[in-house]
């Protein structure tokens, strides 16, 4: 893969690919910005190297038009306020000509969401082609940035970067370091935490990783699949049936494989999904029939506790619970502070628990690596190529 020392720099116009898809709330205010500030370390260092910087990114799901909602602006406004001078905003995705023709060496301008464009998500490569090439005209160079969107085919990861000679930003490279060594040779015992709301996202993570890991620690809405599995009540609670065949399949292979595959043995449940539900904590065999589990109870945040303080490696994917309200945030807080605490080598797969991490107030420096991909980073786990780090490594 090639670095920003491969490419030429000075007076060059460098077409970055970042992943600014950051959360908003109703009020379209970004909530986290990990995803803006992640990228600094690549701008500045192109700044430094004398280039102008021309940022493509998305923004949510907008499927080829625009859409007011998913508008770059309030990404601008928030990239020049961590960057401490202004960032040029252009309204069109594909770039607007005059704008970055007169961009300065040193200066920064971030172009409207790309999938305001339906090329930019195309399944045909030729009109994916056709909009990379509209980018092509102005971009001497394209460094690919965001991590969280290295497992899309499309347009601005992985067109552009072949039409024009590419590199891996700082962030990209330091990520494919950490997921490589937790693919290739992670320390013993290893002990990855899978939570979220779906089993049916994390069927080729949990298959891949058995024969890898020491500890799978089993939470949120997922874990109530792998209940059904066992034949148990789960109430009103997500959960996808169509998988119970594979949960019992991955729970047979982690005994042959000696995997201690660990699932909640208490939880917090509500009489309906709102903060202010009546809840009561129950063990697993006695959720009621009109109740939900939105939480891992105290009795399995002990015992995951201890697993992670005796493992030197620790990677988090997905939250325990509804942890956005106050109610059933105990079991994420729980898990991220073990790992805080733990001493080993501390990975937060990107997404919803590293969001969780920042708006419980968790110490970002406690961990060893917050990946800013949430997806890609289950895809990297997993042991998938990746099209937008494969296209770095072609000529
Ligand atoms: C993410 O948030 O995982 C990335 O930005 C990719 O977004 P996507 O799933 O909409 O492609």
């Amino acid at each position: 893969m090639r670095t920003l020392l491969d490419l030429v720099l000075k007076d060059s116009t460098i077409a970055l690919r970042c992943d600014f898809n950051v959360p908003l709330n109703a009020e379209g205010e970004i909530t986290d910005d990990l995803r803006i500030s992640a990228a600094i370390p690549t701008i500045n260092a192109l700044r430094d190297a004398g280039a102008r910087v021309v940022i493509l990114s998305h923004l949510g799901r907008p499927e080829g038009v625009p859409v007011a909602q998913f508008s770059l602006a309030p990404v601008a406004l928030r990239l020049s306020q961590m960057l401490g001078f202004p960032v040029h905003f252009s309204p069109e995705s594909a770039g607007d000509l005059s704008l970055i023709n007169e961009l300065e060496a040193g200066e920064v301008a971030l172009l409207e969401n790309v999938r305001f464009d339906p090329r930019e998500t195309s399944k045909d490569l030729e009109q994916r082609r056709e909009l990379a090439s509209s980018w092509a005209v102005w971009a001497d160079g394209f460094v690919s940035d965001g991590f969280g969107v290295v497992h899309r085919e499309q347009a601005s990861v992985t067109d552009l970067a072949q039409i024009v000679p590419n590199a891996a930003g700082l962030l990209v490279a330091r990520e494919c370091e950490v997921f490589e060594q937790l693919l290739k040779g992670a320390e013993r015992p290893y002990t990855v935490i899978l939570g979220g709301s779906k089993v049916g996202d994390k069927l080729g993570v949990i298959e891949s990783l058995l024969p890898r890991v020491d500890n799978l620690l089993v939470g949120g809405g997922m874990a109530y699949t792998f209940l059904l599995a066992l034949g148990l009540e789960i109430g009103e609670s997500i959960s996808q049936p169509n998988f119970v065949d594979d949960v019992k399949r991955f729970i047979s292979q982690a005994h042959d494989l000696g995997v201690n595959l660990m699932l909640p043995v208490d939880f917090i449940v509500a009489n309906h999904f709102s903060e202010d539900a009546h809840t009561m904590l129950v063990d697993r065999d006695s959720i009621p029939v009109d109740h939900m589990g939105l939480d891992i109870g105290p009795k399995t945040c002990e015992m995951y506790s201890k697993v992670i303080a005796g493992s030197a490696t620790v990677v988090w994917n997905g939250p325990m619970g509804v942890f956005e309200m106050e109610p059933f945030a105990g079991g994420t807080l729980a898990i991220a502070s073990a790992m805080a605490a733990c001493d080993g080598f501390t990975v937060i797969g990107g997404g919803d628990s590293a969001a969780a991490v920042r708006i419980l107030d968790v110490d970002y420096e406690k961990f060893d690596h917050i990946s800013t991909g949430g997806g890609a980073s289950l895809e990297f786990l997993e042991g998938k190529k990746l099209p937008g780090l494969t296209v770095l490594e072609g000529k």
